[in-house]
């Protein structure tokens, strides 16, 4: 469900129609809805209790103007940097709403994430818990923990996505989960509070997810056990969004109210708190990103479509083969065409959809790649020295341009000379 939809033939955010962003903020431009992320958080949050804490992964859209929609509902954050603590900070999120995750925290970011006083930090090797435990015991401090553990049980949209197989990176090994949680429970300068887990991104298969559940359940079981209650489980993020309809689209709450069941069921009868970190689900389908057509061009067998965003701006189809549906921002009555929709950049991957079936289209028009609220600009690059692009958020019949677009100035002040130029 969204808040993206057709007044009077012209594609609207909310309240604000997207030709009139477009025309004065200029494209590419990315348009976020307070109403869709708002409505997700809460029924999320609803979704899977009100008790529990959701922790919204920032790294799915880290602007300024999303997260203080989503601070002001109460939402706490996951972020895997400290760059993106100090923007939940400067959002308004308070740190002890703040969870810190990811396999390669620096021990300068570990220090400034104690120095903050964030909510926990989820473990994820043994390397990172002695150089936590030392920072904090040097600044006579002890930071709340959870170890975050490899299921070994994989899943998501995408293999570049999917975290929870033996063979990704992340958490700790099954094999050695015990171990190091008995070890964190006798150090200093951390206090182990339990267990995460996150097996992937853009999930249908609540099976999977369950089992990897099911496996963090005999694990706090079995630490009980030992004397060594758990008081918080971080069930991390994945569930997925439905990027393949036609449009316009609705969908129901069904998907999240079977996680929320499937939850309820799995750790019932469990003493912790619940976390959760979902991204996609939150932000996905409250952006959009709107770009003008510049060129056509024909060739004998095909048409391209040729726009002025890029995989700079967009990368998720030119990454992971992503499908984003295209919305005419105001379609035409003519017949359908086949279109290879394509940016500027200097490669074949920069290619947003192989023959795809659009109103006819012409140079000038607008047309909106739809959920592209998650990893979209949060992705973005400058790569060819294109602008960073700019973002805007909508709520009712308002907008303000939260990020404007990078200028020249500031893309060129970015590099400097070597002295033995000068
Ligand atoms: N928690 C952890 C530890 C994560 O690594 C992630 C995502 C999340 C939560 C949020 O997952 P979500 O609820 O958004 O599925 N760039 C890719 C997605 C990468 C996801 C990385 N980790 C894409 O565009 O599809």
């Amino acid at each position: 469900m969204h808040h993206f939809d057709y007044r009077n033939g012209v594609l609207h955010a909310e309240g604000v129609d997207l030709a009139t962003i477009a025309r004065e903020v200029g494209t590419p431009v990315y348009v976020y809805s307070s109403a869709t992320l708002e409505r997700h958080y809460r029924v999320f949050k609803e979704a899977v209790g009100e008790k529990s804490h959701v922790f919204y992964a920032v790294k799915a859209n880290g602007n300024l103007g999303v997260l203080m929609t989503l601070a002001r509902l109460g939402a706490g954050v996951d972020t895997v940097s400290e760059g993106e603590i100090r923007k939940a900070l400067a959002a308004g999120v308070p740190a002890n709403r703040i969870v810190f995750s990811g396999v390669g925290k620096s021990a300068a970011e570990l220090a400034f994430a104690v120095e903050a006083g964030i909510y926990q930090v989820n473990v994820e090797s043994e390397g990172e818990l002695e150089t936590l435990s030392k920072i904090a015991e040097q600044r006579g401090k002890r930071q709340a923990i959870v170890l975050r553990v490899n299921p070994e049980i994989g899943a998501g949209g995408h293999a570049k996505i999917t975290t929870g197989g033996a063979a990704n990176k992340f958490g700790v090994s099954w094999s050695e989960a015990e171990r190091l949680y008995i070890r964190a429970a006798n150090m200093p300068g951390v206090a182990i509070k339990g267990l995460a887990v996150h097996i992937g991104s853009q999930i249908f298969d609540f099976g999977a997810l369950e089992a990897a559940f099911q496996r963090m359940r005999g694990l706090i079981e079995k630490l009980a056990a030992q004397g060594l209650p758990a008081s918080r489980l971080d069930l991390g993020g994945g569930v997925g969004v439905p990027y393949e309809l036609g449009y316009p689209f609705n969908y129901g709450t069904d998907s999240l109210e079977t996680y929320g069941r499937m939850v309820r069921e799995v750790t019932r009868g469990l003493d912790v708190e619940l976390g959760f970190e979902p991204g996609r689900l939150i932000a996905g389908n409250a952006g959009v990103l709107v770009t003008r057509v510049l060129y056509l061009n024909a060739r004998a067998d095909r048409t391209f479509l040729v726009v002025d965003a890029a995989m700079n701006d967009l990368v998720r189809p030119a990454m992971y083969e992503a499908h984003h549906e295209i919305w005419p921002v105001t379609p035409s009555d003519g017949p359908m065409r086949s279109y290879d929709v394509v940016g500027p950049i200097c490669e074949s991957s920069d290619t947003f959809a192989v023959q795809r079936s659009l109103p006819e289209l012409k140079p000038g028009d607008l047309i909106a790649f739809m959920t592209a609220g998650a990893y979209g600009a949060s992705m973005s690059s400058t790569y060819n020295q294109r602008l960073l692009v700019p973002e805007v958020l909508v709520k009712d019949d308002q907008f303000a341009v939260t990020r404007p677009r990078q200028t020249y100035e500031e893309l060129l002040g970015l590099d400097r000379a070597p002295a033995w130029m000068n």
